[in-house]
């Protein structure tokens, strides 16, 4: 059943094309217009929406982080992020006119479903995206998009992840059609764009020899740091969280722009440092991340650096480069995260680790 996989992990990441792939498809109506799985919000009700706050837990917060970009620039809805367990404990700010967003791969996750419950008695509309179909969270939704990635067996969330931006995009471009932030045009645009995606990451598959070389050499590592800015923030937490979980290995994920604040203390000779290199574009980002990495290789750190694969300029600071096709910065998420959930799947093999039922943790938490 792991289609001759030493892992669900490893095949679940092979999936990934397909994954993305089935999530696109169908989104259309006759009209051309996109359309959601199940909405019983009116589009009225989804004009007056004025704040959006995205709750999840692990992984799919990281999604959630990721999307919240793309949906601020799309729609100009104010929208949050926030960790289910954290929300369900303060007071947060909620009403008719808010749209909370619950993701969840699962669909149980407690944290979230108590979230959602506690948005509803304030009059939230609560949306989920869900990879079960059925599950308590999208039951006691108002509407709800789900990602088609087939069964996510392993612990570690791998497609599960990349489904969730994906889905995530399409209600930001629903949202988009629906309050008219975005004409046709642009909406056909950007659904071409993502359509691309599954060739992009089979073609990042493709390249995962470095990045198994990789992990034999991290054996015996006791930190590693990811840097990245923008989504590419999101994309370092869960290159953390897929270490710690898997590898079990002090892992941390850091917004680049923060080293200067804190973090730089902790770079010393050889120290492992990921740095996800945004797409060279028209914006400052690729060479904001860039003098980051040069000062990281600086004082010491050991370089693995994910950029597009003609990315001459990272060459000189990179002591291994992760080669990433060519797409827009608000789709590199899909790409940049692929090697970095292969390079635990394969450290944590290589230590001897049982990598679908790493210590301590389990597929679906369903305790507060
Ligand atoms: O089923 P859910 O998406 O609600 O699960 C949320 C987290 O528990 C999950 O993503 C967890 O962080 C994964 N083990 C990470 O790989």
């Amino acid at each position: 059943e792991k289609g001759g996989f030493d892992w669900f992990m490893r095949k679940e990441i092979y999936e990934q094309p397909k994954a993305v792939a089935d999530t696109l498809l169908g989104r259309h109506d006759e009209n051309g217009r996109l359309t959601l799985d199940e909405v019983r919000i009116s589009e009225e009700e989804l004009r007056r929406i004025d704040k959006i706050i995205i709750i999840a837990c692990g992984t799919a917060s990281y999604a959630g982080l990721v999307a919240k970009y793309a949906i601020e620039h799309w729609t100009r809805i104010p929208c949050e992020v926030e960790l289910a367990s954290e929300f369900r404990y303060r007071d947060p700010i909620v009403g008719p006119t808010t749209l909370v967003v619950a993701i969840s791969q699962s669909g149980e996750t407690a944290d979230t479903l108590m979230a959602i419950r506690h948005a509803r008695e304030q009059h939230a509309r609560v949306l989920a995206v869900c990879n079960t179909n059925g599950a308590t969270i999208p039951r006691e939704s108002d509407a709800v998009i789900y990602t088609h990635a087939g069964p996510e067996i392993s612990v570690a969330s791998t497609k599960g992840f990349t489904t969730q931006i994906v889905a995530c995009y399409l209600l930001g471009l629903y949202l988009a059609q629906v309050r008219g932030t975005k004409f046709g045009d642009e909406i056909a645009a950007l659904m071409g764009e993502l359509a691309t995606m599954p060739d992009a990451i089979a073609r990042v598959l493709e390249g995962m020899d470095p990045v198994l070389k990789l992990a034999a050499d991290f054996a015996e590592e006791r930190v590693v740091l990811f840097l990245g800015r923008h989504v590419g923030y999101p994309v370092a937490l869960e290159g953390a969280l897929k270490l710690k979980e898997l590898a079990y290995i002090h892992a941390e994920g850091f917004a680049a722009g923060e080293l200067k604040h804190g973090p730089i203390a902790l770079i010393e000779d050889g120290l492992p440092v990921f740095v996800v290199i945004p797409p060279r574009g028209r914006d400052m980002l690729h060479d904001k991340v860039l003098s980051n990495l040069q000062e990281v290789r600086a004082r010491g750190a050991r370089t693995v650096v994910l950029a597009e694969a003609d990315d001459h300029e990272v060459l000189p600071y990179a002591d291994v480069l992760v080669p990433l096709p060519q797409v827009s910065t608000l789709l590199q998420p899909l790409v940049a995260t692929v090697p970095l959930q292969m390079f635990a799947c394969e450290l944590a093999t290589l230590k001897g680790h049982d990598v679908d039922q790493p210590r301590n943790l389990a597929k679906s938490v369903t305790v507060e």
